[in-house]
């Protein structure tokens, strides 16, 4: 199949140059998010860190900005700053990944780097078929196709996918996204000894699994890993009706915090906590660096969403993946929180302080711009207070009920607002808001809620406006963001 892959690949980049003006004269590309060079980018994948470069795949569609057959495009980075982009990762080349490469992850075992992914396939009856497979590297940006690891265990449909592998003691174990013949949504749990022959344990939690009732028709991208001696258990569960503020989204991504037992096996755990409150986040992944950080991408996307009415699709591109942020575990709840190494594409400061608005709207002098980092200390809020970013979209806070709610117009019928909302356990005092040319990632209270969202207002409106009910005041510290070098 060497023949079919070498020409996928350049059918890939020929598209690339093809496309390459068209994308690049966009004024909705981003100056330091992860795009696809053309076509459509959904989750990250593979997020692994070797011999001190971050490695970040992504699943790719070169020729549309729809899904189908998807690449793994790659980027790396020694410092999660500086990016470059390499060569293709995985190509649809195989009989068992010729309709998808899909989502995996990455690990390394005697300094090779091993790619686990979903093969998808289309059989000639119609039918999905679905296989767990291998690729591996020696230098990081060559990998070579193993084959199908693990295969569909009794009971299960061909909606089984998303391996995410890690080690414990001297055992390897994947878990992997899955559906019953009932349909509902599982995670199953495999072990190996030499990541190349894979056992099936059984699943460890899902839909109607523990304490959780009916919970999905389907879970995607799992990740499991250990922050403070608690099991982590992030999901992607499609199926959940939306509820008061939550599930709001066609689809969400949140965790659990338990305890695996591996030899049952089984998860024991508490609630489903949604990650992300805002209108574009799914399929995250984590990896843990050198520094023991334990640091998650998104995908700024979710699926089945309106992709034609992106504005960026006719300029022949679509979608990009969150900030990395690193996870920390406190009082119970993950909070999420940007990078130190990003303060290295800080600008000068400027700081805003003792400002004081009641009951009126107003610019502050000089907070302005498309690519800014804003750093937010509210000393006193009577009543409401709310920002409005570029006449487009708005985060207003509510101190009687403390909710937070973000607005932006709909995609497809603009004059309708839509709103995501949540309810914090304190009252709002602290907000670090990320802008990018089309983006918003707005960190609450310390990185207790997330509200990440794409924004598409005119590229030449750059202020912000404050608005108060009663009396705000507040300071600001700002920094211009540089973008990272992106090559
Ligand atoms: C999540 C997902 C994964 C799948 C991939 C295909 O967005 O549906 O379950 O592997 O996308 O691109």
């Amino acid at each position: 199949m060497q023949h079919r892959d070498n020409e996928l690949r350049s059918l890939a980049w020929e598209e690339v140059k093809k496309q390459k003006e068209k994308v690049e004269s966009d004024p909705y590309r981003l100056n330091f998010h992860h795009m696809p060079p053309a076509g459509l980018l959904n989750d990250p994948n593979g997020f692994v860190q070797w011999n001190g470069t971050y490695h970040l795949f992504y699943q790719w569609m070169p020729f549309k900005t729809g899904h189908g057959a998807k690449f793994w495009g790659h980027y790396s980075s020694k410092d999660l700053v500086h990016w470059q982009h390499e060569k293709i990762a995985l190509a649809p080349s195989d009989w068992f990944d010729k309709d998808g490469c899909y989502s995996g992850s990455a690990v390394v075992h005697e300094d090779q780097l091993y790619l686990f992914y979903t093969g998808n396939v289309k059989n000639e009856a119609g039918e999905r078929e679905t296989y767990q497979c291998l690729a591996v590297s020696e230098d990081g940006v060559n990998f070579e196709k193993k084959g199908v690891v693990a295969r569909l265990p009794e009971g299960y449909t061909a909606h089984f996918r998303d391996p995410k592998v890690w080690k414990r003691g001297d055992h390897w174990y994947m878990i992997v996204g899955a559906q019953t013949e009932d349909l509902q949504g599982k995670v199953v749990l495999f072990q190996s000894e030499n990541l190349m022959d894979w056992v099936f344990l059984g699943k460890i939690a899902g839909s109607g699994e523990h304490n959780l009732g009916e919970f999905g028709y389907m879970w995607e991208c799992p990740d499991l890993f250990d922050i403070d001696g608690e099991d982590i258990l992030i999901a992607s569960p499609q199926g959940l009706e939306p509820e008061g503020m939550d599930y709001a989204n066609v689809y969400q991504s949140g965790y659990f915090i338990g305890d695996l037992d591996y030899d049952r096996p089984q998860y024991t755990h508490g609630s489903f906590t949604e990650l992300d409150r805002g209108f574009e986040f799914y399929a995250p992944q984590t990896t843990e660096d050198d520094l023991g950080r334990r640091i998650l991408f998104g995908w700024m996307g979710v699926p089945d969403q309106y992709e034609a009415d992106h504005p960026t699709v006719a300029n022949q591109w679509i979608h990009c993946l969150t900030m990395p942020r690193q996870l920390t575990l406190l009082n119970g709840k993950l909070t999420q929180h940007p990078l130190k190494e990003y303060e290295a594409m800080r600008g000068p400061v400027l700081l805003h302080s003792s400002i004081s608005i009641e009951n009126d709207q107003k610019a502050v002098r000089g907070i302005e711009g498309r690519s800014m980092e804003l750093s937010i200390e509210l000393e006193q809020v009577d009543d409401q207070f709310a920002i409005e970013f570029y006449q487009y979209a708005a985060l207003s806070y509510k101190k009687r009920d403390q909710i937070l709610t973000l607005s932006r117009p709909h995609f497809q019928d603009k004059s309708r607002t839509e709103f995501r909302r949540v309810k914090l356990e304190d009252d709002l005092t602290q907000l670090r808001i990320f802008v990018d040319t089309s983006s918003l990632e707005i960190f609450v209270n310390n990185g207790e809620e997330v509200f990440t969202s794409r924004i598409f207002p005119q590229p030449e409106v750059k202020d912000l406006l404050f608005t108060s009910l009663g009396c705000t005041s507040f300071s600001i510290e700002q920094w211009p963001l540089s973008g990272f070098i992106y090559q």
